[in-house]
């Protein structure tokens, strides 16, 4: 039973406010989770709560959050089972009764329904991904899409393409593949120093240098991929997030650093070879989130051979992930709970997509903390995928770390999505 909620305004990984909560249970235990941040956010998210205050953080404070948490919030869910993550959910959503989360903010509603979940585990004596999943399934650890290559609105170079990721699928466990993936990551420092490049790395631990374009972004990671010792393809694919809500302007899609601007087919085209030259298999926001005659024409050329993932266009809200769903748009869903602003919510937008066969990838966003929930989460629904950023940056692989000790803990219970999570593309 839920004795006490109290917030704390902490930092993110970018240096702006974010808030914590920990909630308090009869019983003497705890749990406590934090709340991430979004740079190139979808226009349909959740709305997180900031004091607009010009004096504290440039208005980025969260102290009307906070102030939520520990008023109406505390107050409505004290005396309640934190062990019924359904019903303290439907709470927060009822107390907040807006469609956008905009009273008491997604941010406020997020962090105490994750910190309730991390309550429940505690008192219950189980790691959250048991507590959140269904031990008959069995526990799968997913692959992990990790952005060595930052541009767009995550770092000021020349990149238009947000995140250019590797894949490492072929392998038998979570930590050889995460290990192939840092072999590859410290390849590529290697790589670019030599041919001139900083090696400062962007909001998600990647590489950040002024490449021409998307192919040089690309020839350069494959060349680290082989220098690694792995081959491309077969044990590690490319994966990318366009994020194309972020240069999409007036029906036109404009890369800046590459100079060149397309029509919706026109950009089509752009993605479809890259494609045909580039072992990718997965592609994030390649037409934005506005044009779904863009999406549909993207899912008709590319949707039977990549996976075509919707972030800022479905935004882990099942509304617009069933509209999605009955038009074809898409076939895969970036599951990210602050979009959306409880853990039942995020977890019904993972069901609505494993049945109609959309694949779900859970995600981190830039301005992250230490929390590490989304691993558990991951893990607990078996989606087979996480996006949780490059190898370096606490950040980043406080993640990884804990899929790491998940994976030892399980022992030979433990199960990798490898290969087989993108088999159906
Ligand atoms: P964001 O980026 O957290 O800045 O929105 C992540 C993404 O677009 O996937
Ligand atoms: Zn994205």
């Amino acid at each position: 039973t839920i004795t006490s909620i109290k917030a704390l305004e902490i930092l993110d990984s970018r240096g702006n406010p974010t808030l914590q909560a920990t909630v308090r249970l009869d019983s003497g235990h705890a749990g406590t989770a934090a709340v991430p941040s979004g740079a190139s956010t979808g226009a349909r998210e959740a709305l997180e709560l900031r004091d607009g205050d010009p004096t504290r953080f440039g208005g980025k404070g969260v102290t009307k959050a906070l102030a939520n948490v520990e008023g109406p919030i505390a107050a409505a869910l004290k005396g309640r089972d934190a062990r019924d993550q359904g019903a303290i959910d439907a709470l927060l959503c009822e107390l907040d009764g807006s469609a956008d989360k905009s009273k008491l903010g997604a941010n406020a509603l997020l962090a105490v329904s994750l910190a309730t979940a991390h309550a429940a585990a505690n008192a219950l004596a189980i790691p959250l991904y048991r507590h959140l999943g269904d031990a008959s399934r069995g526990f799968t650890l997913p692959v992990p899409l990790m952005n060595v290559m930052n541009g767009g609105a995550h770092a000021n170079n020349s990149l238009d393409i947000q995140e250019c990721m590797i894949v490492p699928h072929g392998f038998e466990r979570f930590g050889d593949a995460l290990r192939a993936g840092v072999g590859v990551f410290h390849a590529l420092r290697t790589l670019l120093d030599k041919r001139g490049f900083p090696t400062s790395v962007g909001d998600e631990g990647g590489f950040a240098p002024n490449v021409s374009g998307t192919r040089e972004a690309l020839d350069l990671i494959l060349e680290a991929i082989e220098r690694a010792g792995y081959k491309p393809g077969s044990q590690i694919a490319l994966a990318l997030d366009c994020a194309a809500s972020e240069f999409h302007d007036d029906g036109e899609y404009h890369l800046e650093g590459e100079g060149k601007r397309f029509s919706r087919a026109e950009f089509c085209g752009y993605l479809a070879e890259l494609v045909g030259d580039y072992p990718i298999l997965s592609i994030e926001d390649g037409m934005a989130e506005d044009d779904w005659a863009g999406w549909g024409l993207l899912t008709d050329r590319l949707g039977r051979r990549v996976q075509l993932v919707g972030d800022d266009l479905f935004v882990t809200n099942t509304e617009i992930l069933s509209a999605g769903i009955e038009k074809g748009i898409a076939n895969a869903i970036l599951i990210k709970p602050n979009q959306i602003g409880t853990l039942t919510e995020t977890l019904a937008a993972m069901e609505m997509a494993r049945r109609a066969g959309y694949a779900s990838i859970v995600s981190h966003r830039s301005g992250e903390t230490g929390d590490t929930t989304i691993a558990d989460l991951a893990v607990a629904t078996a989606c087979g995928q996480i996006k949780t950023g490059s190898a370096s940056r606490s950040d980043r692989v406080e993640k990884y770390n804990r899929l790491l000790a998940i994976e030892r803990e399980l022992g030979a219970d433990a199960r990798f999505a490898g290969s087989k999570a993108f088999r159906s593309h």
